[in-house]
């Protein structure tokens, strides 16, 4: 790998006029927000956001092109100084280095000290969908840790499964730990084919079949799915929401199977809303993919679930491999799915918890855009810099590289942590 480095020397307030097209996040025109960055730092970290499959074009003294070239931009806190690195690797993309790179899930903790320290009162981690109002845990029978999961155990979780998400029998549940788990499984089972991800959405997906050799797009809706052999939806999206007609999404599943083709449609928030599920539809074509952890609150359980007819089912479970899920796991999934109480009342509570969150943001002059009641989308014209305000203040939030204007925002988990958010964004300039 050639490695090149070149000092430029600039006043801050050089001229450039930047445009900015990436087909899969739409154009954003960031001359705004690099003009409102207090320091070279933070206007590189802003030009990183770029998605990997855009093209920059600069009318000014920068020109880059990111096909076929990985760039880093790196900025001082003095003004008139910034230093460009490039990393020249023929015609290869490769991922980028991690100097400026925002994170690509949320949760992380670690991360997120090496960022801003370990703050003082802990975290508020709000920068997850998963619900901070855990299903109480049972007490377990001491053999679902020392044996090995038996069928009958798995059978039992497949038949509560089916019933939780309403699919006609056991042998349309496929378990693992995790729904990424399945999607990681998926692509091995194809053929190199076209797929399309509706996106943006859960960055998982394209990264998995991409890796897995095939052809992917990014697709801003269903219809421009088009003649894809694999398309893959998210319903409700992770961030912002969106949520896609069933009645599209069965034809959609229809001409799949027409042509031998598959729709993947990940349900990992479905539990919120069951009306929107396609699970119930299940047919060849067709596989819904459900998370456990999410609405429980359970998500280091590692559990979820694919439904599929009983063939692609079968296949995608022999690809997991045996004791694809922990038996404290299948313990609790057993129990949890068929508390339909709980169930109920936890839609309830989530509901009115996200009410509180859209209140809170609202006040503080920020625009909700989507979401759904695990977390909320916020669109702000120096979301980076609030995350980062937030970061400082002991509270993660999600920020996205692809979309410098969004921030996702977790509910938090009551009362106090609530005063915590509103009070850290009443300082926020
Ligand atoms: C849309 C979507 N699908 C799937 C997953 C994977 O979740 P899990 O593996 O916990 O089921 C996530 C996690 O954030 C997600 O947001």
């Amino acid at each position: 790998m050639n490695f090149r480095s070149r000092v430029y020397k600039l006043p801050w307030h050089f001229s450039y006029s930047a445009a900015y097209f990436c087909q899969f996040c739409c154009p954003y025109d960031l001359s705004a927000d690099v003009a409102a960055a207090p320091t070279f730092a933070a206007a590189g970290r802003l030009l990183m956001a770029c998605c990997p499959h855009f093209s920059i074009d600069l009318s000014g003294p920068l020109c880059f092109d990111r096909r076929g070239l990985l760039w880093l931009l790196r900025g001082t806190r003095r003004p008139g100084r910034i230093e460009e690195r490039f990393y020249v690797m023929g015609s290869q993309a490769s991922p980028l280095p991690d100097l400026f790179a925002l994170p690509t899930h949320g949760g992380d903790l670690l991360g997120a000290e090496a960022r801003f320290g370990r703050p003082p009162a802990g975290w508020l981690d709000l920068s997850t969908g998963i619900s901070p109002f855990a299903y109480p845990l049972p007490t377990l029978a001491p053999e679902c840790w020392q044996r090995l999961p038996d069928r009958d155990r798995e059978d039992r979780v497949r038949r509560v499964a089916a019933a939780a998400y309403g699919v006609s029998g056991p042998d349309q549940v496929v378990m693992a730990a995790g729904s990424q788990a399945i999607i990681q499984a998926l692509p091995r089972l194809r053929a190199p084919s076209r797929v399309a991800v509706v996106g943006p959405t859960y960055a998982e997906h394209a990264a998995c079949w991409t890796q897995g050799g095939h052809q992917l797009s990014l697709v801003e809706t269903l219809e421009r799915a088009g003649d894809a052999e694999v398309a893959i939806v998210v319903n409700p999206n992770n961030p912002d929401g969106r949520r896609h007609d069933r009645r599209r999404l069965q034809a959609l599943a229809n001409d799949m199977a027409g042509r031998g083709g598959l729709l993947i449609v990940d349900e990992a928030f479905g539990d919120l809303d069951p009306t929107l599920s396609m699970a119930p539809e299940v047919r060849p074509g067709l596989l819904v993919l459900r998370s456990f952890g999410k609405f429980f609150g359970l998500a280091g359980l590692r559990l979820g679930f694919a439904l599929a007819e009983p063939s692609l089912a079968r296949a995608l479970q022999s690809a997991l491999g045996p004791w694809p899920v922990n038996g404290p796991a299948l313990a609790v999934g057993e129990i949890a799915l068929a508390d339909h109480a709980w169930i109920a009342s936890a839609r309830g509570r989530l509901h009115r918890e996200a009410g509180l969150l859209d209140g809170i943001l609202t006040a503080a002059g920020l625009q909700v855009t989507g979401g759904t009641d695990l977390f909320r989308l916020v669109n702000a014209p120096r979301a980076w810099a609030l995350y980062e305000h937030l970061g400082h203040n002991g509270i993660l939030v999600r920020p996205f590289a692809a979309a410098p204007r969004w921030l996702r925002v977790g509910l938090p988990p009551g009362e106090q942590a609530r005063a915590r958010l509103q009070q850290a964004l009443a300082a926020w300039v």
